[in-house]
């Protein structure tokens, strides 16, 4: 790992398959800061700080003051997408961001028009669209990305690039031994396996070219064996999986402090309105699996129901999304979390979050880009678990148990960055401060 990088020169070029919700909302949002409209709000990489030294140096820096990322004005969007709207129109239809302020950054979001993507109705039944290649095996579509990609490149004049899957959520598929080596991956490309879906094909033709590559959805996308091998290979720092925004976002961060101060969960029972394509994709029972395994592992890897069965060992947990098209990208959730204490006695716990789904997921995207790009600089591969901060269903390494939890997730993200720029790691054991004042 390289440490204490200078500031990089040269633009950085974003790709996005899945000029969505969250897409358009992150690129106008991008443009709105840079136009001076607005401020990053929800970005740690934006408005965060960080600690550095004891507490007592009151060393405090802003994290883009402190690591050398990209500034937003280096910053070139592409993308592709199943409809040909340029991301004015998408982001109008989208409808998440204002008329005004679009129409405020129409001739920038009109400039960018997606590229004909690689899609199978076969994995996202809910949707078709006329944008899209055509190919006789599935290795065809991803060399037809690769030219996409050194087209993109050159046309846009980028030192770098990176890639965010930002497409819809694509039917269950379970790793099989399609996924399990380059080589079998490779010839399931040439043989048009069913279990590569299109966004295995962008993450393969991203990693063999060592382009840093996240996946906002929770489909496996990069989350397999091949994937992950090809990416220690071509020095490619990867990352997963499904944008932590939301009810889940909520989950990890009151999950976390009941258990600290061990109390009991019965049950805990989530349920969501939405109506934006995302919601009606999540409609079809493929999908909705797909994004439930997401949802679901989330409270039995911070309660550990197998270390602490008086406290965990009934929990019953139940996730609902409804598709309700009134609401539109507005979602809103309900929690009920029924909790027990002292000598066993029952309580309970009502959330109702009025989210605003790709308010939330935007900012991710743009930390996600600038720290795998500054992950790729300082010569980082493979998967970048101490990003696991932004994703609800974290990628870990073969045998490891992801972590959840967001306090220990941020931990974990400021600590790297500190190694990163050769500054001491922070354990938050504090007795040298005491020590000290009694003069030992
Ligand atoms: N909105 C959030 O807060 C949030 C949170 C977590 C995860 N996600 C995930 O992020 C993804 C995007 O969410 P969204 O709200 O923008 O959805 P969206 O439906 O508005 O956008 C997805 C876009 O992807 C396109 N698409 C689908 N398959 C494609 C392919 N193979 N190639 C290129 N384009 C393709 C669709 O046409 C659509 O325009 C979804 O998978 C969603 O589950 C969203």
């Amino acid at each position: 790992m390289k440490h204490n990088l200078e500031k990089p020169a040269g633009r950085l070029g974003v790709l996005l398959p899945g000029l969505g919700a969250v897409a358009t909302t992150f690129i106008a949002g991008v443009l709105a800061v840079r136009n001076g409209i607005s401020q990053p709000y929800g970005s740690l990489t934006q408005m965060g700080t960080i600690r550095l030294g004891k507490r007592t140096e009151h060393r405090l820096p802003e994290i883009k003051d402190f690591i050398p990322l990209s500034d937003l004005s280096s910053l070139v969007f592409g993308g592709w997408d199943i409809f040909d709207d340029n991301v004015y129109d998408a982001a109008v239809k989208a409808g998440v961001l204002e008329g005004q302020l679009l129409y405020d950054l129409k001739d920038e979001l009109s400039s960018i028009t997606p590229m004909p993507a690689v899609f199978d109705k076969d994995y996202v039944r809910r949707l078709d669209g006329p944008n899209v290649k055509t190919g006789r095996n599935k290795m065809e579509l991803a060399e037809a990305l690769i030219g996409d990609i050194e087209a993109f490149k050159a046309d846009n004049d980028c030192s770098r690039l990176v890639m965010i899957w930002c497409g819809s959520t694509e039917t269950f598929i379970e790793v099989t031994d399609v996924h399990q080596t380059v080589e079998s991956f490779e010839r399931g490309l040439i043989d048009n396996h069913s279990s590569i879906p299109p966004s295995m094909i962008y993450a393969y033709a991203a990693i063999r070219m060592g382009i840093p590559y996240a996946n906002g959805a929770p489909n496996l996308s990069a989350d397999i064996p091949a994937l992950v091998e090809l990416a220690k290979k071509t020095g490619t720092p990867i990352a997963g999986k499904d944008f932590k925004t939301g009810q889940t976002l909520m989950k990890t961060i009151i999950a976390p402090g009941l258990k600290a101060r061990s109390l009991g969960v019965h049950g805990w029972f989530s349920t969501n309105i939405l109506g934006n394509r995302d919601g009606e994709v999540l409609d079809d029972p493929g999908s909705f699996k797909t994004k439930e395994e997401s949802k679901l592992s989330v409270l039995e890897t911070i309660l550990e129901p197998d270390l602490h069965s008086h406290l965990y060992d009934d929990l019953y947990h139940k996730i609902r999304i409804n598709y309700y098209p009134p609401r539109g990208d507005n979602k809103e959730s309900w929690d009920n979390i029924d909790i027990f204490g002292w000598l066993g006695y029952k309580m309970q716990i009502k959330i109702n979050f009025l989210c605003r789904d790709s308010v939330l997921a935007a900012p991710i995207v743009l930390d996600l880009a600038l720290l795998l790009d500054q992950a790729k600089r300082s010569e980082m591969s493979g998967i970048q678990e101490w990003l696991s901060f932004y994703f609800k269903s974290p990628q870990a390494g073969e045998g490891l148990r992801p972590q959840h939890d967001l306090f220990r997730q941020l931990m974990k993200l400021e600590n790297t960055l500190r190694y990163m720029q050769g500054e001491d790691l922070i354990t938050h054991l504090g007795l040298d401060y005491y020590d000290e004042a009694a003069g030992s």
